[in-house]
């Protein structure tokens, strides 16, 4: 196993909770990167997201009392529940994510059992890369088998991690993340309809360019309200559309010609500026598609940059520190693109960085950042990674 150190986490495990380490069994979901396609998942659109080398990874055993007791290797946590008492545990504290998969799970017919849990991870906390996505699908993958499925279904799994944080946890998030962090794959990036949920893989080909992510190391406050704002918003625009043209279902089912003969029916100027986002975003997803598929990544890059200019103008969803790593990044040498990935307000931003150009990169935007935000920035170097799998004993 690449990163995590598992026979110290072994140790750890027997230390908590003592028997026998051979019928440990240990499952891990990545975290995942959005290239191209943001704010648009809840609006029907195509998006292009890949799972990251960076993952959480859970440790975990039946045990006799029925309860689940979770324990996290970096957070002095040990928590006790009874799988009859879930409710309680509501909200968005730590074992919020990993007892509504358990809530999940069972809603949707799922038998589980109670399990001694050992969480590692090193997905960054709140930095958009999706950690807690990483943590529901991997708890999900594991209460599933653990409970006695045989053969978890992926994307069935991200709906139900979807469900545990929208109606547990209670952040109304989309399918992207879930799905991503389910059904990565190495070297490839997902093309995900989210109207549909219709997917392909198309390989990462990056030839001498590398995924360089940076984390602003801001933190996220608010982030949740804007989030739902922004949402609401784009539903406004699509009501005032809907009765103009009643056949439209989703925003992003829209052309920019056919948004451009619609748009006047929405009132309201910042809805009209946001759905001006999502169309445009998903038309920059398709031609993403065509430039990766010839292997321009040089329009690829325009495009990234494109996306970044829209989520800051048009979505307003970047803020100054995003601003300052995504632009810098854009002006230095061997970058050709870069943008905000994720739902933004703080977080991280993905670029694509010639594989000479990383180090000096790396300093050059880290110094720049600093200078501009009085705040360090955190930078990791990544291909596509695996989705949710379990690790068999032979490969730890
Ligand atoms: C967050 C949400 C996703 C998606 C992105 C923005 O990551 O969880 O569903 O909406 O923001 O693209």
């Amino acid at each position: 196993m690449i990163m995590m150190n598992y026979k110290a986490l072994e140790e750890k495990f027997l230390r908590l909770f003592g028997g026998d380490a051979a019928d440990i069994r240990v499952f891990c979901a990545p975290g995942r990167v959005n290239l191209i396609g943001e704010h648009i998942d809840y609006n029907g659109g195509r998006v292009l997201p890949a799972a990251i080398e960076r993952e959480n990874c859970i440790l975990c055993r039946p045990n006799a009392e029925g309860k689940f007791r979770l324990a996290a290797d970096d957070l002095d946590l040990f928590v006790v529940a009874d799988p009859a008492e879930l409710e309680k545990y509501r909200g968005k504290a730590w074992e919020s994510y990993p007892l509504g998969i358990a809530w999940a799970l069972r809603e949707a017919g799922y038998e589980i059992c109670g399990l001694d849990m050992l969480y590692w991870g090193n997905v960054p906390f709140g930095a958009g890369l999706s950690s807690s996505a990483s943590i529901e699908v991997a708890t999900a993958l594991c209460m599933a088998v653990m409970g006695g499925c045989k053969e978890p279904d992926l994307v069935k799994l991200s709906l139900i991690s979807q469900r545990c944080e929208n109606a547990f946890v209670g952040v109304n998030c989309g399918i992207m993340d879930q799905f991503a962090c389910a059904m990565g794959k190495k070297d490839a990036c997902i093309r995900l309809d989210c109207a549909t949920l219709a997917y392909d893989y198309a390989p990462l080909e990056l030839g001498d360019y590398r995924i360089v992510i940076g984390n602003t190391n801001k933190k996220r406050s608010l982030a949740d309200s804007k989030y739902n704002e922004r949402r609401g918003e784009c539903e406004t625009a699509l009501a005032d559309i809907q009765k103009a043209d009643p056949s439209v279902k989703a925003l992003c089912e829209l052309s920019p010609a056919r948004f451009a003969e619609l748009s006047a029916n929405i009132t309201d100027e910042t809805c009209r500026r946001r759905a001006l986002h999502c169309v445009e975003e998903n038309d920059r997803v398709n031609r993403s598609v065509a430039a990766l598929g010839k292997g321009d990544l040089a329009e690829f890059g325009r495009l990234l940059n494109a996306s970044h200019a829209s989520l800051k103008d048009l979505y307003e969803v970047t803020g100054a520190e995003l601003d300052a790593l995504a632009e810098t990044a854009q002006t230095a040498e061997g970058c050709i693109g870069s943008r905000m990935t994720g739902a933004g307000f703080g977080g991280c931003t993905v670029s694509l960085v010639r594989e000479d150009c990383v180090d000096a990169f790396i300093a050059f935007v880290g110094a720049k950042y600093t200078e501009k935000t009085g705040l360090v920035a955190d930078f990791y170097v990544t291909g596509a990674a695996d989705g949710a799998r379990e690790i068999t004993a032979e490969v730890r």
